[in-house]
C-alpha cells in the first residue's frame, strides 16, 4: 500500500518533518507536482488550520494557502477574530494533485482519493505530535475524512465543537466548508452567504480557544 511511514524520521521537530518530507515518494502523487507542501506556522501555535491539499499556487510557491482560497481563508480569520499569524496551517495531503484538459494548459485541482489521503497520513500525524494543537479546524469534506474516516459529512458535522481521540490524543475540533467552495459559488448572493457560513464557522473556533 501506498504510505509516507517509511519517509518519516524519528526526530519530531518541525524542521526535521519538514526536510524528510521533501523527499517522500510515498504515493504517486509527488510525481507530477513540483514540490512537497509542507505545513507552515510554529510548532507552539494554538490552533491547527487543515485544508485538503495544495493548490497551483501553493505548488509552486511551496507554501500553503498562499493561493486565492488562502487569501479569503484569512479575511475570514480575522473576521472571526483568529489570527493566521497564530495557526499552523497545513493539508492532509502535501502535493498538488490536477489534471490537464490539454498539454501545456491550465493545471486543474483533483480531489485525492482516501489512498493518498491514507497514504499522506503519517505527515499529518506526525505534524499534530509536534504541535498539540488545542484546537483543529478542518476546513472541507477531505480534511474531514483524513481525521474521523471516509463517513464524514461536512454538512452534518460543521460549526460545533466536536471532541475526538485522534491517533490517541484527545482532541478539540470544528469542522467548517473549504474557503475554495466559497469561491465557487454561483453568484455573488450564494457566494456571501458561504462566506458568512465560514466567519460563524470560524467564530465557533475562535469562542472554544477563548
Ligand atoms: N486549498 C487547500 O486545501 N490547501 C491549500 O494549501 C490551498 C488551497
Ligand atoms: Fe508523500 Fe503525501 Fe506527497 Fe504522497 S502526497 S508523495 S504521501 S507527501
Amino acid at each position: 500500500a501506498y504510505s509516507a511511514e517509511p519517509f518519516v524520521p524519528e526526530e519530531l521537530t518541525l524542521g526535521a518533518l519538514r526536510e524528510a518530507a521533501a523527499g517522500c515518494r510515498g504515493c504517486p502523487l509527488h510525481r507530477d507536482a513540483t514540490q512537497t507542501v509542507f505545513g507552515a506556522g510554529d510548532a507552539d501555535a494554538r490552533v491547527m488550520l487543515l485544508g485538503e491539499q495544495p493548490g497551483d499556487q501553493e505548488d509552486r510557491l511551496g507554501r500553503p494557502f498562499v493561493g486565492p482560497a488562502g487569501r479569503l481563508l484569512d479575511r475570514a480569520l480575522e473576521e472571526a477574530g483568529l489570527d493566521p499569524a497564530d495557526a499552523y496551517v497545513t493539508n492532509a495531503v502535501k502535493h498538488f494533485k490536477f489534471t490537464r484538459a490539454e498539454p501545456r494548459k491550465r493545471r486543474i485541482h483533483k480531489a485525492p482519493t482516501l489512498r493518498e489521503m491514507t497514504a499522506c497520513g503519517p505527515w499529518l500525524a506526525a505534524e499534530l505530535a509536534v504541535v498539540e494543537p488545542e484546537l483543529i479546524v478542518m476546513l472541507g469534506a477531505t480534511a474531514g475524512k483524513a481525521l474521523f474516516g471516509s463517513s464524514f459529512r461536512v454538512g452534518e458535522a460543521r460549526g460545533a465543537l466536536l471532541e475526538r481521540e485522534i491517533h490517541g490524543r484527545p482532541e478539540k475540533l470544528v469542522a467548517t466548508v473549504h474557503p475554495s467552495s466559497v469561491l465557487r459559488a454561483r453568484d455573488e448572493e450564494e457566494r456571501a452567504a458561504a462566506y458568512e457560513g465560514l466567519v460563524a464557522d470560524l467564530k465557533v473556533a475562535a469562542e472554544a480557544l477563548g
